[in-house]
């Protein structure tokens, strides 16, 4: 009955949904509080209380429910801009659009750019679902490998670039490595992308995705719109404020970029042709009184703190992530799926590295509290010594 590109696509996708049948299934045997779960992206931390203010007091707000322009509320689209310039590069109201979180974000930007076989780059290790977007829209994905530190390969992506290169995704704070471009990495790859331009006669997007933008710990994450004219950034609030379950997010488009108008346009239509129509009425609306608030991040870091020390103590090999909530930690092992099921018979799960395109490696994901984690610390060790790295 089903089509065979969602066949191959369900087939692919079944690594994270074992995981999460595994969890299930450990939590029944030995009780949840016993089995250490960090395979999943889940952030656990409660939303501010300004940002569930607002969803209770706009809920009754006459006329909310309502059509609105594609694009969504004006008000709420003008404070983001606000927001935005404050980090440089001058914006409107009309350069945002607010969308079905990044997800919904990225496959907006996608349906807008992309023709038959055009090719978008994406950068190994990556989110997985990139993928899925890329060719829901008629592209094609090409991997590029970071360096082993994850920083950005710059002779390999412009070795990558062809005439039909339409986009790269960026990721920072990135899923899975929690590493956090510099702005001189990012500088050198809008110099390598303008020089393939002009010299293809082409326009090439960087797509930058930054649902972790604000969960960093001593870093600031660059601002791609003062660095590359093609930039549109895809932003969304299910971990900056702990709403995944909402489908919040925006589209920010770089006034410079080519066509600009176009480009808004597409975007507005694409988000309605899809389907979204808009983002959703009352969490954009209460958005007005929570734009400058946060969850815990000094919270979340102090569980990398802990973890970082579990993961040496217990012989990981693993770098000190800067942004987001995961480890991307080298496997003692060449098969990260073995090791993560082994991994998995001393109540800790993980996500295996090949899932996101790099094998030998495991992710974890610290949406798990500080007291879980510290309780983990045992069976951390003991894994370790079972790989004779203790
Ligand atoms: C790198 C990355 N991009 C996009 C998304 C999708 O986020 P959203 O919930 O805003 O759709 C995620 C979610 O985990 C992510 O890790």
């Amino acid at each position: 009955m089903i089509s065979s590109k969602i066949k191959e696509s369900l087939k692919n996708s079944s690594v994270i949904r074992k995981m999460f049948e595994e969890g299930n299934r450990l939590s029944k045997m030995f009780g949840p509080e016993n089995v250490f779960d960090f395979s999943l992206g889940n952030p656990d931390m409660p939303p501010p209380q300004s940002i569930i203010d607002g969803i209770i007091q706009y809920a009754g707000q006459k006329g909310v429910h309502r059509y609105m322009p594609n694009a969504g509320f004006l008000d709420v689209r003008q404070m983001i801009a606000e927001k935005i310039s404050s980090r440089g590069k001058t914006l409107s109201a009309n350069n945002l659009i607010m969308t079905v979180g990044a997800a919904g974000g990225l496959n907006v930007c996608l349906k807008s750019l992309l023709d038959p076989d055009d090719e978008v780059i994406v950068l190994a290790p990556y989110f997985v679902e990139y993928n899925f977007y890329i060719t829901n829209h008629g592209g094609i994905p090409v991997v590029v490998e970071t360096e082993d530190d994850f920083s950005l390969d710059i002779e390999k992506i412009y070795g990558a670039i062809t005439e039909k290169t339409k986009a790269i995704i960026i990721n920072s704070p990135n899923n899975p490595t929690g590493i956090v471009y510099s702005k001189e990495a990012l500088e050198e790859l809008a110099n390598a992308l303008y020089e393939r331009q002009n010299a293809l006669q082409t326009d090439i997007c960087i797509l930058s995705d930054e649902p972790y933008q604000e969960i960093v710990y001593d870093v600031e994450v660059p601002n791609l719109l003062n660095i590359y004219d093609n930039t549109i950034i895809i932003n969304s609030y299910s971990k900056s404020l702990s709403l995944p379950g909402a489908r919040l997010g925006y589209i920010a488009v770089n006034p410079d970029i080519t066509d600009v108008r176009d480009v808004i346009n597409a975007l507005i239509l694409t988000n309605r042709i899809l389907g979204f129509v808009n983002a959703p009425a009352i969490y954009q609306k209460a958005l007005l009184g929570a734009l400058d608030t946060t969850v815990d991040i000094k919270g979340y870091k102090k569980r990398r703190d802990a973890l970082y020390d579990i993961l040496i103590q217990a012989g990981f090999k693993t770098q000190k992530p800067q942004g987001a909530f995961y480890f991307f930690v080298e496997c003692p092992i060449k098969d990260d799926k073995e090791f993560v099921a082994k991994a998995a018979t001393h109540n800790l799960l993980f996500a295996p590295g090949s899932g996101f395109g790099r094998s030998g490696y495991f992710r974890i994901c610290y949406c798990v509290s500080l007291n879980k984690i510290n309780r983990s610390k045992d069976a951390f060790i003991e894994l370790g010594k079972e790989y004779q790295l203790i």
